[in-house]
């Protein structure tokens, strides 16, 4: 990477992480935004700090295979160093995932690699768990199967609902997301023959914040 990485993040909605990553850019920065979603909250953030947007609509392409191919080249055409899943609700094809090897990771609100998918605090009280939280992790051709990066937890309360749920674990990304993206433009965590490495301080840091990282149970 020359330079400061560049990260594109890709939304679909109100972009809290991405506003988040944003405000605590540290050894990147934001270099672009994709969105399928032309009203999407985020998209109107990014325009007004002159952040370059690119709209790429399911509607404007006569195929799912040809917009996911869109989606995929106006994301190369952002020249990132890193590309960073912020609510993006769109799953990526094989040659994307290929495109970005090792340099595309998506934040999702359970602990992986429970709770994949959607509507994950309301099936989190449903299942009457007693952890929950957010994992980083690289971006597979599943849906949120790809090799945890890191993940931030918090106790579920007994009297905790989906909406209580939602609040305190995105606060856990928006401390954990950034984190993440500094240590992978820094090389301090990467991914080798599928195993994700970490350096010794991101290790220690990781202790110091609570987070987990991938390999701890070794
Ligand atoms: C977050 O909860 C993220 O984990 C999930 O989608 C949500 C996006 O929220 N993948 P925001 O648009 O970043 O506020």
């Amino acid at each position: 990477m020359d330079g400061i990485p560049s990260v594109t993040v890709l939304i679909s909605g109100r972009g809290s992480n991405l506003i988040n990553l944003f405000n605590r850019a540290r050894g990147y920065r934001i270099g672009a935004v994709v969105s399928n979603k032309r009203d999407a909250a985020g998209v109107a953030w990014a325009r007004e700090r002159a952040i370059p947007v690119t709209i790429v609509e399911r509607e404007e392409y006569p195929s799912l295979s040809a917009f996911k191919d869109g989606v995929r080249d106006a994301v190369s055409a952002t020249q990132p160093d890193l590309v960073a899943l912020a609510g993006f609700m769109v799953v990526l094809p094989p040659t994307f995932i290929a495109a970005f090897q090792g340099r595309l990771v998506n934040i999702h609100p359970s602990l992986l690699p429970k709770f994949p998918g959607l509507d994950t605090h309301q099936r989190v009280i449903a299942s009457g768990e007693t952890q929950h939280g957010c994992t980083v992790h690289y971006v597979d051709a599943g849906v949120d199967t790809g090799a945890i990066i890191a993940q931030a937890s918090l106790a579920v309360a007994p009297n905790d609902n989906p909406e209580s749920l939602a609040e305190r674990t995105l606060a856990l990304e928006h401390e954990l997301y950034p984190w993440v993206i500094g240590h992978l433009a820094g090389s301090e965590i990467s991914l080798c023959n599928a195993r994700v490495q970490y350096s010794s301080r991101v290790r220690q840091e990781a202790k110091e914040r609570g987070f987990r990282l991938s390999n701890d149970s070794e």
